[in-house]
């Protein structure tokens, strides 16, 4: 582990009582969760992976959006944590009936439920819970806004590789008008004194991420020879309803990662993914399943990471 994940940190509660977006914490927080996760982790190379840090707690999984990697994630991490545990799945639910969002959780939380970890695809409706209940809210993906735990885990995870990221240079390349993990790393990686280039076509690169102090590049070439890492990002069609470029090969000629294009770089750079991949579109086999690249640490990460996280928020509870 990174040396100056130790020198953290004098903060011993998270400045919110929610994880909503990484926008709503600060550094030291930011800190706070990746000093936790680096102790996590070692709970996690242990024979007996598990603790009963939150043995006192019921957590429920609401997933109103198709989900793998983080749904998997946070059960595991909850497990790990020794919490009660319920699963929710809109497909399986009364949410098909007609019934409100904010009914459905509240009727989850008459049965005394702490924390809620909710995807959802409309961007604010982790903010929106918040504003009406008590419980501790986990925001795991609104729509095409954050996922804080994403951006915590890819931080964590460049942190084991490249050390201290202050000064070092990111780039996210790809569909960054429709992910979330664009903007919650974008706000992640600056609060820890990175420099973020945006990369992609103009049609997927919203205007106004300008204003929030990141280079933009349409070159990749370039923009690969610039960056210490990568952070390639899938083209999330399922979100497109009209053509942002004009075919998936097209895509992949002028902004495909691949072997070819890493080969002709004067240094060898990390490859991160969030998943799922389309191999062959934004990234090739070759890059994906090479040295360079960390996919499966960021997935092994991801545990650690929203441990730390559940574990924060409720050491907060407790608190207040
Ligand atoms: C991402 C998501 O759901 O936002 N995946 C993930 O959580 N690991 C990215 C994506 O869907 O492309």
């Amino acid at each position: 582990m990174a040396s100056h994940n130790a020198e953290n940190s004098e903060q011993k509660f998270l400045s919110q009582p929610h994880l909503l977006g990484i926008k709503y914490l600060t550094a030291a927080d930011i800190r706070l969760i990746l000093h936790s996760a680096a102790q996590f982790k070692e709970v996690l190379q242990r024979p007996i992976k598990k603790v009963p840090s939150l043995r006192d707690l019921t957590i429920v999984n609401l997933f109103f959006e198709n989900s793998t990697r983080t749904r998997i994630s946070f059960e595991l991490a909850e497990k790990r944590l020794s919490a009660d545990i319920i699963n929710f799945s809109a497909s399986a639910s009364s949410v098909n009936k007609g019934e409100t969002l904010l009914d459905t959780i509240n009727n989850i939380l008459a049965m005394k439920v702490d924390m809620v970890v909710m995807r959802h695809p409309q961007a604010g409706a982790a903010m929106f819970l918040s504003q009406h209940i008590s419980a501790s809210i986990v925001n795991a993906g609104d729509g095409t806004h954050e996922h804080p735990t994403q951006a915590l885990l890819d931080a964590f995870s460049l942190q084991e590789i490249l050390g201290n990221l202050s000064g070092k240079k990111i780039a996210i390349i790809g569909d960054i008008a429709h992910s979330r993990v664009a903007l919650s790393n974008i706000f992640c990686l600056q609060k820890l004194g990175v420099k973020v280039r945006i990369c992609g076509p103009a049609t997927l690169i919203p205007r106004y991420l300008e204003d929030l102090g990141v280079e933009i590049s349409h070159n990749i070439d370039d923009t690969l020879q610039w960056c210490d890492a990568a952070n390639v990002l899938r083209i999330q069609l399922e979100r497109q309803h009209i053509r942002y470029f004009p075919s998936s090969r097209e895509y992949t000629q002028y902004f495909g990662v691949n072997k070819a294009r890493l080969d002709r770089l004067e240094k060898k750079i990390v490859i991160m993914h969030p998943g799922p991949i389309n191999r062959g579109v934004e990234i090739d086999s070759d890059v994906a399943d090479s040295q360079q690249s960390i996919i499966l640490q960021q997935v092994e990460n991801g545990v650690a990471v929203r441990m730390a996280v559940l574990y924060l928020l409720a050491e907060r509870l407790r608190k207040h």
